[in-house]
């Protein structure tokens, strides 16, 4: 269905893996633009910083060939994630390594509730879209508890963004929802 004509998502499941799509867009970006200023700032951090975007780029097709196989168009919001997310990457990533641990555990703690949230839905109504989602929580789980593990809790600045991140990635959810 590669070149056929997309239709709009109509099914909540299907807006579900719609904005799933378009938050991986969003992960990926997050993640290489940390790794793009690691360089200067926390060369350390750089090799893992790839690992996690290229986990979130093989998310991001997973759903990517679920919309294509099901003839749906992507998430207005696609581009709009994708530049958000280059654009927290960068900045959190030039703060430094606790800012990039506060980063991944703000937006994986989300994700990790919205996930199982979908999947307690998608179970019974719709088994493609609960392999896709059911495929990828795994790794997102994984980058949450290394983030929790790194991440100085305690301190002003880490809550700070944990609180305004994870704010702003329920909103991209809700806004794709609609
Ligand atoms: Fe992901
Ligand atoms: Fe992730």
């Amino acid at each position: 269905m590669a070149n056929a004509p997309k239709r709009p998502a109509s099914s909540r499941a299907e807006k579900m893996i719609k904005v799933d799509h378009a938050g991986e867009n969003g992960a990926v970006n997050i993640y290489r633009a940390q790794a793009l200023v690691a360089t200067l700032r926390c060369p350390r951090l750089k090799s893992q910083l790839k690992d996690f975007q290229s986990h979130e780029e093989e998310h991001r097709q997973i759903f990517a060939t679920f919309l294509d196989q099901n003839g749906i168009r992507r998430c207005v919001s696609y581009h709009l994630t994708g530049i958000g997310g280059f654009a927290l990457g960068l900045v959190t990533g030039l703060m430094g390594p606790p800012a990039i641990a506060a980063t991944t555990y703000a937006v994986e703690n989300v994700v990790l509730e919205h996930l199982e949230h979908q999947m307690a839905y998608l179970k019974d109504c719709s088994p493609d879209a609960h392999k896709a989602v059911s495929d990828i929580y795994q790794d997102e789980k994984d980058h949450h508890d290394h983030a929790k593990s790194q991440m100085q809790s305690e301190k002003l600045l880490s809550k700070i963004l944990v609180l305004v991140i994870r704010g702003s990635t329920q909103a991209v959810i809700w806004f794709g929802m609609r």
